[in-house]
């Protein structure tokens, strides 16, 4: 029994076995709890009083550990980008909110004080179109304000550097499609909104195809919008939680993920979304080095190889650009 157990243990924590932890949190949800409490049990209890600790030091792994393992994990996680060329970065609300957006599940986020289901479904825009409207035309008038920050920057750099470039964004607003490195933004084909786009109305009837961007356009808050082709109600282009997310989309990510990526960077989402997991592991799995950047822990952070818990805004230029501009020879 206790050979089996250690045997769970070193595999389940072992720095190479993401594609194992995978699978148990997945499929053996109670062994991962487990083992999860058994690991912080062994951090913080004295050594003779929990006699498993005998079987497993995570330090042993050199993957948590003392302030040294941390500067060479983030050398490496700098190397990796340096060295590599395939790379797929996923982004939440984090990104934006250093550029005055809330979250959805943050301090301020919206789901704290708003019921997602009677905003953010299709059941519920064909009960109460303005309220869902209303809480959209807010939403819009909010992102036009608001600028893109050095992380939506930082990633145009590095997608400048990458032989392919994959930005998978769970975001609506268009700060990344807006984000400028030296005159020059993310091409369509390296960007790719999963939950749509906020900016786009489109009309709710399955026959007609209307669609169209109102970014400049002032939004007439009193009235509810309609299609001008078959004067159907228009509704906003985002996903819902009760829909599906564009097909095309989809197959564009995982023909992505076909081929290895070298370093597959995920910031500022609480990866609530069990695809948003799926395609970063699929990624680690494959061979990706898996750097996230996030002010929290998440449901993705046991897995990464690197997790740097910070504000992406703060970090994420010094990365990209130590990593892309100093070269590979100014790490020793
Ligand atoms: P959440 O609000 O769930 O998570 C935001 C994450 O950003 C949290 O993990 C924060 O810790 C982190 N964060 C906050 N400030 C940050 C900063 N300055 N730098 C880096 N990270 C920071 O938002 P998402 O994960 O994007 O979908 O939510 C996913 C989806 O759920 C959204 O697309 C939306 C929502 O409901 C739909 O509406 C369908």
């Amino acid at each position: 029994m206790r050979a089996c157990y250690r045997y769970w243990l070193t595999f389940y924590f072992h720095p190479h076995r993401n594609a194992f932890r995978a699978y148990v949190d997945w499929f053996f949800p109670t062994v991962s709890a487990w083992l999860q409490r058994d690991e912080e049990k062994a951090a913080t209890w004295p050594a003779r009083t929990f006699r498993r600790q005998r079987f497993f030091d995570p330090s042993e792994f050199g993957w948590i550990g003392s302030e040294k393992d941390k500067r060479v994990q983030l050398r490496r996680a700098i190397q990796s980008i340096q060295e590599k060329t395939r790379v797929m970065v996923v982004t939440g609300a984090g990104i934006s909110a250093e550029s005055g957006l809330p979250t959805f599940r943050g301090k301020e986020g919206y789901w704290r004080k708003w019921n997602p289901r009677r905003l953010a479904t299709l059941e519920a825009f064909q009960r109460t179109p303005e309220i869902v409207w209303q809480f959209y035309y807010e939403r819009r008038q909010q992102i036009r304000q608001s600028e893109p920050n050095a992380a939506h920057v930082a990633i145009v750099q590095l997608a400048l550097n990458c032989a392919e470039f994959l930005l998978v964004t769970q975001n609506v607003d268009d700060l990344h499609d807006r984000a400028e490195y030296q005159g020059q933004r993310l091409s369509n084909g390296q960007i790719i909104h999963i939950h749509g786009k906020i900016f786009v109305s489109r009309c709710t009837n399955p026959n007609c195809d209307f669609k169209r961007n109102d970014r400049n356009a002032g939004d007439v808050e009193a009235e509810l919008p309609r299609c001008p082709r078959c004067n159907w109600n228009l509704r906003p282009g985002v996903v819902w939680f009760d829909e599906d997310n564009d097909h095309n989309d989809e197959e564009r990510i995982e023909k992505f993920l076909t081929k290895p990526c070298d370093v597959v960077l995920v910031i500022g989402t609480t990866a609530t979304f069990d695809y948003i997991r799926r395609w970063v592991l699929t990624a680690a799995v494959k061979g990706a080095w898996f750097i996230e950047i996030n002010p929290d822990k998440t449901r993705l952070s046991r897995f990464a190889h690197h997790v740097i818990h910070r504000r992406a805004a703060r970090v994420l230029p010094q990365l990209v650009n130590e990593a892309v501009e100093l070269g590979p020879g100014s790490f020793g």
